[in-house]
């Protein structure tokens, strides 16, 4: 059996999550995440609105809950001390409904999560269901991302796909898209908390492979690569085709489902490997 090192902190992660709305994300991350957890506890939940039922659930669990009114920098800086004397290690965006300024996106960037209704790069902003009907989309879905200074831009995490129905309305669309968030975004905070999920650029042997990896599907060659150092392999392995490499592939598409290309990585892989990755999805999927 192949182990996996405890996360990168060697310990439970303390979680802030920020929302603006009802905190249906929300409610989803403070069920993965309760006190206690091995790997992390939602410790913390912010909102910029007085009235959000966000806060609600927030406390009707236990958890600290405050409304920082909305003041661009001053909120940015009164948040700050808040995390820092509470200790937070990572900030997960659900709903939250402002554009942070740059000096907190750059001093949060790689612990600093988001979630989209939509298949990013497309349709990022607001009105997306809307959107994704009117141009008769076959798919739609959602995304996890790293944020950065952009709007819905960022380094994928974890994306999800989910069909468009012909008999869809804007409502619909969502409930069904929203069903789907709530299992994705706990999935994707786990890879984070795993040390299976990161946003620094690609390592360069795989780059010196695969020059031109399309945004979508860097994702994947990420969560290969940290399979493999989570293996103890080296990260030029990636790139030679071999059995662990294969291994790390299959883990990164299983992650989501209904993936091509699983076949052709599970063919022929030993046991022990075949089990190293059931290992590891055990892990990231619960
Ligand atoms: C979700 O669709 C999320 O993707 C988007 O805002 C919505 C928040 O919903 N960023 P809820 O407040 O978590 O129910």
């Amino acid at each position: 059996m192949i182990g996996l090192p405890f996360g990168p902190l060697g310990r439970p992660a303390r979680l802030a999550v920020f929302a603006s709305g009802r905190g249906t994300n929300l409610q989803a991350l403070l069920e993965a995440f309760p006190k206690g957890h091995p790997l992390g506890e939602v410790a913390l939940v912010v909102s910029d609105r007085g009235g959000a039922l966000a806060l609600e659930r927030a406390r009707s669990k236990g958890v600290e809950a405050f409304h920082i009114p909305w003041r661009g920098g001053r909120f940015a800086e009164e948040v700050q001390g808040l995390l820092e004397s509470r200790g937070i290690d990572a900030v997960l965006l659900a709903g939250f409904m402002r554009i942070l300024p740059p000096s907190f996106v750059e001093a949060w960037y790689g612990r600093l999560l988001n979630i989209h209704p939509s298949l990013l790069p497309d349709y990022p902003g607001l009105s997306v269901h809307q959107r994704v009907l009117a141009a008769r989309e076959a798919f739609s879905g959602i995304t996890v991302h790293f944020v950065d200074q952009g709007v819905d831009t960022g380094p994928i995490l974890l994306q999800v796909r989910v069909p468009v129905l012909p008999t869809d309305t804007p409502q619909s669309l969502e409930a069904r898209i929203l069903q789907v968030e709530h299992r994705a975004y706990p999935l994707a905070v786990r890879l984070l908390l795993l040390g299976l999920a990161g946003p620094e650029p690609l390592a360069q042997a795989l780059r010196r492979i695969w020059p031109e990896i399309p945004y979508r599907s860097r994702p994947y060659y990420l969560r290969a690569e940290r399979a493999l150092r989570a293996w103890g392999r080296s990260v030029e392995e990636a790139a030679s085709a071999t059995d662990w490499a294969r291994a790390a592939f299959l883990f990164a598409y299983r992650v989501e489902e209904g993936l091509a290309g699983v076949a052709w990585e599970e063919q022929g892989l030993p046991l022990f490997l075949k089990e190293g990755v059931e290992d590891l999805l055990r892990r990231v999927k619960l």
